[in-house]
């Protein structure tokens, strides 16, 4: 497949430009510098400059399906970011296609008041996004990770409607991710996911 990365030089982002290029995948990759751009072509994918605030849509040319990893992190610009891009590309999407579309959200989308303080505003932005890409008439899937660690991934996992809270690796949610992009099982859906001890096809097979 053609797989279009948002978000690649991230730390879930380039779990998944890994291992898509391990499994044979051809990935485009959006960043945002040239030392990200040089980094994507040493894990031979094909690095496309742009910014999700202006000009990003030539990383989707020739895409098969699309995954999103990207956030404001520290940066706070969650209405920009979480918000506003994560539905200019959902949009986007809907008009040119392609209509497969992976989103890496968050675990508490649902139920902010119940999550860390802090994180309320993210998630709270993100709910409008995530209700905005379900109602997008895309084959997406909403992937909502408990926090995130950098932790080698253990391939084991667990995923639910709402998890407990927890922590997952980041080479974990990747997975999950790439997993998705290969089961139609889990078009239309949204879940959180957690480490745990269910290995990850096995736990998507049960959604
Ligand atoms: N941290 C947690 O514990 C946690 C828990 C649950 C869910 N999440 C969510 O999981 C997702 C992935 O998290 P992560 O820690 O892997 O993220 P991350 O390392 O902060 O990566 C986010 C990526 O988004 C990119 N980005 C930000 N603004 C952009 C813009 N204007 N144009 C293009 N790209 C832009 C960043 O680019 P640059 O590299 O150029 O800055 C970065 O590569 C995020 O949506 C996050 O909110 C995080």
């Amino acid at each position: 497949m053609n797989i279009a990365v948002i978000g690649a030089a991230g730390g879930v982002g380039r779990q998944v430009v890994s291992q898509l290029g391990q499994a044979g995948h051809q990935v485009r990759a959006l960043v945002r510098t040239q030392a990200q751009a040089d980094m994507m072509t040493l894990h031979g994918a094909m690095p496309n400059m742009g910014d999700l605030t202006g000009e990003w849509k030539q990383v989707l040319d020739g895409a098969d399906a699309v995954v999103w990893a990207a956030g404001a992190g520290m940066s706070g610009q969650y209405q920009a970011i979480d918000g506003d891009a994560l539905e200019n590309v959902a949009d986007t999407l809907s008009q040119q296609g392609p209509k497969r579309f992976v989103v890496v959200s968050s675990m508490g989308v649902d139920r902010p008041e119940a999550m860390p303080p802090f994180l309320i505003p993210v998630l709270k932005v993100k709910a409008v996004s995530d209700a905005h890409v379900q109602e997008s008439g895309l084959d997406f899937t909403i992937v909502r990770p408990g926090g995130l660690s950098d932790q080698p991934g253990t391939g084991r996992v667990q995923i639910g409607l709402q998890a407990p809270r927890g922590q997952i690796a980041r080479e974990d949610v990747a997975r999950v991710v790439v997993a998705c992009l290969m089961d139609d099982n889990t078009v239309g859906k949204t879940f959180e996911v957690i480490g745990g001890d269910m290995d990850v096809h096995d736990a998507l097979a049960a959604i």
